[in-house]
């Protein structure tokens, strides 16, 4: 299938990120959002990074603003009518994004495809209430998506393979490296990178070091090219530990659990970057 039209759902960091990608390969693009102030600084964002990158010469001079002209805003599902392709960048809860899937069944094409950007829940039960399960797909972006190469193609249960290939060619298409995938608790890397941040910050608690000393370890001496605790704050710890618990009830691996430390910091409005305090502060 062909994709010419694109929409992404939710313009939070990932949402923008995906959208930005989108406009810059070349796609007309509808975001939508809550309120068109939510929208609206999703596009500022969106045009100062593109402009950022005219700056340093990544991209030819008069593309950015090309870009931006692709990217519509809109608070309404009917704008998403002639969509060929849905990605769905919401808030990280299953009822939320069941009712979101089965209100964008309402409004597209039968042969649209709806595409989850989930980073733990399962497709399978995201696509469970809509009446075509086999158009729904996950493609997993990483954060922030821009510059991160890879998405997950994640196969639920009843994803059409026809639908499953055209996600995959359409990251292909912006750029990244995509990867195939089943539906599993975490995919691929939230299956490996969730526990193991978690056993960094309980590393925090057991080995007495302290918060820079701990990135330092792991960019020194695992070669990581961020510490833990600065990735958790780019991250969000909210998005982490809602990650962790969602892993750890399907799985029930004590490591999947998040962290007491974690739990606090994020009830206590300490998200990492986006709140301005996590385990740094930023101005
Ligand atoms: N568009 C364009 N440019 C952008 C951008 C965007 N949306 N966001 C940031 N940039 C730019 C910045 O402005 C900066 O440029 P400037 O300083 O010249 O203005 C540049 O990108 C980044 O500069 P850095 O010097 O910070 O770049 P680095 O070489 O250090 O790379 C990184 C940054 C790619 C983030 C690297 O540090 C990295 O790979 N970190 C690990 C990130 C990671 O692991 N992410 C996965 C998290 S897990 C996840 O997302 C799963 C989820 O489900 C929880």
């Amino acid at each position: 299938m062909e994709i010419a039209k694109v929409a992404v759902v939710g313009l939070g960091s990932m949402g923008s990120g995906i959208a930005q990608l989108a406009v810059e390969a070349g796609f007309e693009t509808v975001g939508r959002e809550l309120t068109p102030e939510l929208g609206e600084k999703a596009k500022a964002q969106i045009t100062r990074f593109l402009a950022r990158k005219v700056e340093k010469g990544q991209l030819d001079a008069g593309a950015d603003e090309a870009a931006v002209a692709r990217l519509s805003l809109t608070t309404d599902f009917a704008d998403l009518a002639d969509c060929d392709l849905v990605i769905e960048a919401a808030f990280e809860s299953l009822e939320v994004k069941q009712q979101l899937f089965s209100e964008l069944e309402a409004v597209v094409r039968p042969d649209a495809i709806l595409a989850s950007n989930t980073s733990a829940l399962s497709v399978t039960e995201i696509a469970s209430l809509t009446e075509r399960p086999e158009r729904v797909v996950g493609m997993h972006f990483f954060n922030p998506a821009p510059l991160m190469p890879l998405v997950e193609i994640v196969r639920a249960e009843r994803t059409d393979e026809q639908v499953f290939e055209t996600a995959y060619a359409f990251a292909e298409r912006l750029g990244k490296q995509p990867i195939r995938c089943n539906d599993t608790p975490g995919f691929v890397v939230n299956r490996i990178l969730i526990p193991l941040l978690n056993d960094c910050v309980r590393v925090l608690d057991e080995a007495g070091v302290s918060v820079e000393d701990l990135d330092k370890a792991m960019k020194f001496g695992a070669g990581w090219p961020m510490g833990p605790a600065t990735l958790a704050d780019l991250v969000g710890l909210d998005i982490h530990v809602h990650a962790s618990e969602a892993l750890y009830e399907k799985l029930r691996e004590p490591r999947m659990a998040p962290p007491p430390r974690l739990a606090r910091m994020a009830t206590a409005g300490k998200l990492g970057r986006k709140s301005g305090e996590g385990f740094y502060r930023y101005d």
